[in-house]
């Protein structure tokens, strides 16, 4: 472990309280200008480390810096050298995750950054991605998988982030469908599936599942254009999530765990749970032309099956459907 880790994990193991620069060094066996040196960088990749004179050096509580080896930590066994690549700030991780597809050998892995320029969403919508308060990440994939099957693969990640949220929270967040996360009428996460096909196959080459989670509230609040829709899934007064490595291993933990079986479906069960449009009131738009239904059914493909007002059955693949707010 490279010296800046082993000084970052003692504070990590006091975290909110003073360490000595003596008592570092001599627990480390370092000299006080290596632990200088270490606690610079560390401060320069993003930590909130307090230096106060004749007190020592303390890692702040608010502290939260998305790293490789803190993921690594809450990852599950079979995950452990699963490729993981961070960045502070880039364009998207979506394209980020597609270019390492495409360049490397690597044939799965995860991309992460702290801050997106141009996150993008579902509908040539832009995904807002300021830095600190969310996790932005893309896996990239090749799965086995057709066309067809590949759309169960954004069903199962968005299953997958409530499980994990589910797990290390009080909270639980319910899904719009096809692939919103909400909690408390306020859209907390969104999910772009991006693919790469074979064209004469018809099999999926590349999958980028692109995930967007705003963790807490953005540090100078979300854009007056999404006030209203946009949510966190903390607050500041809660600390229900000070590390956001723990969420994002906890997520990709879920996320493999469905992925492995994905084709026998099992999962579906918990999407048609959670997806609290089904059996109320929603629109939407076919050709042009506004249809007002009412969901009652997720078919095997993630599709949404819906009575319209003559009766009839339809079952809808993609888009988005609209619900009138308040939601219950
Ligand atoms: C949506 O709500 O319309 C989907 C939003 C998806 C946002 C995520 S953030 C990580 C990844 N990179 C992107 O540019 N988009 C996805």
């Amino acid at each position: 472990m490279s010296t800046k880790l082993r000084i970052l994990s003692l504070l990590k193991q006091q975290k909110g309280s003073n360490i000595s620069g003596q008592a570092l060094a001599d627990t480390l066996g370092l000299s006080r200008t290596s632990i200088w040196k270490g606690i610079k960088t560390l401060q320069e990749e993003g930590y909130i480390i307090e230096a106060v004179t004749n007190k020592g050096y303390r890692l702040s509580e608010k502290s939260d810096v998305i790293s490789i080896e803190g993921i690594r930590s809450f990852l599950h066994t079979d995950l452990k050298n699963f490729p993981i690549h961070t960045f502070k700030t880039i364009d998207s991780t979506n394209n980020k995750a597609r270019s390492f597809a495409m360049k490397s050998s690597q044939n799965q892995g995860v991309v992460l950054a702290e801050e997106q320029t141009k996150g993008r969403g579902r509908l040539g919508k832009s995904f807002y991605s300021p830095s600190q308060t969310g996790i932005y990440m893309s896996f990239f994939l090749k799965p086995n998988l057709s066309m067809a099957d590949a759309t169960l693969v954004t069903t199962a990640t968005a299953v997958a982030v409530c499980l994990a949220i589910e797990k290390l929270t009080t909270k639980r967040p319910s899904i719009k469908w096809v692939n919103d996360i909400y909690l408390n009428d306020t859209k907390i996460c969104g999910i772009l599936t991006e693919a790469v096909s074979d064209f004469e196959s018809g099999k999926i080459e590349t999958l980028i599942v692109g995930v967007g989670l705003n963790v807490k509230e953005p540090l100078t609040g979300f854009p007056t254009e999404i006030s209203t829709i946009a949510g966190s899934l903390t607050t500041d007064t809660e600390k229900e999530i000070s590390d956001r490595n723990l969420l994002i291993a906890e997520i990709m933990n879920q996320f493999y765990m469905i992925y492995q079986t994905i084709e026998e479906r099992t999962f579906l069960e918990e999407y048609k749970k959670r997806c609290f449009v089904i059996g109320r009131k929603i629109t939407f738009k076919e050709r042009k032309q506004e249809f007002e239904a009412i969901p009652i059914d997720i078919d095997p493909q993630g599709g949404l099956v819906v009575q319209l007002a003559d009766g009839q059955q339809r079952t809808l693949s993609y888009g988005e459907i609209i619900m009138k707010k308040p939601f219950d």
